[in-house]
């Protein structure tokens, strides 16, 4: 059913660009939609993964405590429980660490699609685990299998956003491309929601809760097989135009695709000079030196934003702002964060990334700010407890509109095919280790009380200037046309350690190609 709901709600979204694109512009297929859809149950694995180690906090504290009684017959030191339970909530992300880092290798030697398919084996080895840990009275098994579920949100965080921008025709790319971030933020609020005492966060259900993950993995491996491999990949990494042919005249509904062949040779042309990149070489590499910069810095807004402080703190942040049930104000964070991610969709191809990060990031500073204030003063004015949480979700909201969506499908803009799965690792890695950090941090830096938010209102001024100053327009451009904006074909290996032309530097003054709408 939550395919069903996607499915809905691409094809919406579909109508409403039809309205914007001319007929032949469109290029939106069923297929197409069913593809991406298919895609999108990883993202989903994503969120849901992000969110629903939450709710059930004080049951696993006490299954902890009961193995420990069972074991050595004493109960459980509050000291090493809360270590044991820090550790079950941050392997996650050490998993992404090292998925997302290994997604370049994965791609390139199994394709797009079949990565896909074989990554969801770790989601159903890593749901067994958490999902029978109870019966096998072992909690070192919860720690495993979020070690494990990490490592395939990791990989899926680079395969899916890479898919996605390889099968997207140019002028929906943007609004695809948020589709991640829309199944991220639908996997949190449903595993928000199924955390709920009367769902399955009981005593009794929250091994299933955990387990749940295991669902969407095979759905998307029974789906996956009727998707198409990436035609990019198919041409430029394959050399099977034919194949790559048939595969686009499926996904745009049409038998000219001569254009997006055109361009898919002209990049396979600069890939047969570029050949494969690797990490080291992206670093070495002067062409590649600003997209990169640019990429690591978007990441690192998104994370280093506050967002996640919010999302694994909230009920606490709720509380402490008097709110009676956080759990719903919790609840209430999801839904806002999904609709401004529906918000976010429609406007990216109109208003353009830039100019929506930058709005995004200016609001979250903002918000932070009215928080802190609020919370400050809510002991002398008590309306401002409700100031409070309208800051919070306007916090949320303006990081939808922006910082979320945004970093995640715009490295695969910044890069054409040689160095796209190298660029995505490393700028996942960095987000992922950039959350790992906030994570660990956040519970020790609560003792500066709501002045904690000064510090990530601090850093969002930072990234929105660096935004101001550096990042480029990528909207309606093709992935080649962006590449030249950032100084031109790549340079063949020989001269890629130097220096670029006089124009790579100026990365901010893209040829302008405006959209047609
Ligand atoms: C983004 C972030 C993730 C965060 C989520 C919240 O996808 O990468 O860390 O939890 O947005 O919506």
């Amino acid at each position: 059913s939550q395919f069903h709901v996607f499915v809905i709600f691409l094809s919406s979204s579909s109508s409403f660009h039809s309205a914007s694109f001319s007929l032949q512009e469109k290029q939106v297929t069923g297929y197409l939609l069913f593809s991406l859809a298919t895609a999108v149950i990883g993202s989903l694995q994503f969120g849901y993964n992000t969110g629903v180690i939450n709710a059930p906090e004080e049951k696993l504290k006490s299954f902890f405590n009961i193995t420990w009684v069972e074991r050595y017959g004493k109960y459980i030191d509050p000291g090493v429980c809360t270590i044991v339970w820090s550790v079950t909530v941050s392997i996650f992300s050490v998993g992404g660490m090292v998925g997302s880092f290994s997604v370049g290798v994965m791609a390139n030697r199994f394709g797009r699609r079949r990565s896909m398919i074989l990554v969801n084996s770790l989601s159903v080895i890593g749901g067994l685990l958490m999902g029978f840990c109870t019966i096998c009275s072992s909690y070192e098994m919860v720690i495993a299998g979020r070690l494990v579920i990490g490592l395939f949100c990791g990989l899926f965080t680079g395969l899916t956003p890479m898919y996605v921008g390889e099968v997207s025709p140019t002028p929906l790319r943007g609004a695809f491309g948020t589709l991640h971030q829309l199944g991220v933020v639908v996997g949190i609020l449903i595993a928000q929601v199924f955390g709920l005492e009367a769902l399955l966060g009981s005593e009794k259900m929250w091994p299933l809760l955990l387990a749940l993950t295991v669902a969407p993995a095979v759905l998307q491996c029974i789906l996956l097989p009727f998707c198409p491999e990436s035609p990019r990949f198919l041409l430029i990494n394959l050399q099977q135009e034919e194949q790559a042919r048939k595969v686009l005249v499926r996904l745009r509904g049409t038998e000219d695709v001569s254009k997006d062949l055109q361009e898919m040779k002209e990049e396979s042309a600069k890939m047969a000079m570029e050949k494969k990149v690797t990490i080291a070489e992206l670093f070495r590499t002067a062409a590649y030196r600003q997209p990169l910069l640019i990429a690591i810095m978007l990441q690192l807004s998104q994370q280093l934003s506050g967002i996640n402080a919010v999302f694994y703190y909230s009920t606490g942040i709720f509380a402490s702002a008097g709110v009676k049930q956080p759990i719903y104000a919790t609840i209430g964070a999801g839904i806002v964060n999904t609709v401004f991610t529906v918000v976010s969709l429609f406007l990216v191809e109109k208003a353009g990334r830039r100019t929506l990060h930058l709005l995004g990031l200016g609001g979250m500073a903002v918000s932070a700010l009215l928080m802190t204030v609020s919370l400050l003063l809510q002991d002398n004015i008590p309306a401002m407890s409700y100031v409070a949480i309208l800051a919070v979700m306007l916090f949320v909201a303006m990081f939808e509109l922006g910082p979320g969506p945004i970093p995640w499908f715009i490295v695969a803009e910044l890069f054409s095919q040689g160095p796209r799965p190298a660029a995505m690792a490393l700028a996942g890695c960095c987000n992922w280790t950039a959350n790992f950090l906030v994570g660990m941090s956040f519970p020790t830096l609560q003792w500066c009380g709501p002045l904690v938010f000064l510090i990530f209102a601090g850093l969002l001024v930072i990234f929105f200037i660096f935004t101001f100053i550096k990042v480029p327009e990528t909207r309606g451009k093709t992935f080649d046309e962006i590449a030249r904006g950032f100084g031109g074909a790549p340079p063949p290996p020989s001269s890629s350690t130097e220096d670029p032309p006089a124009s790579a530097s100026t990365a901010v003054t893209l040829p302008a190609s405006p959209v047609k709408e």
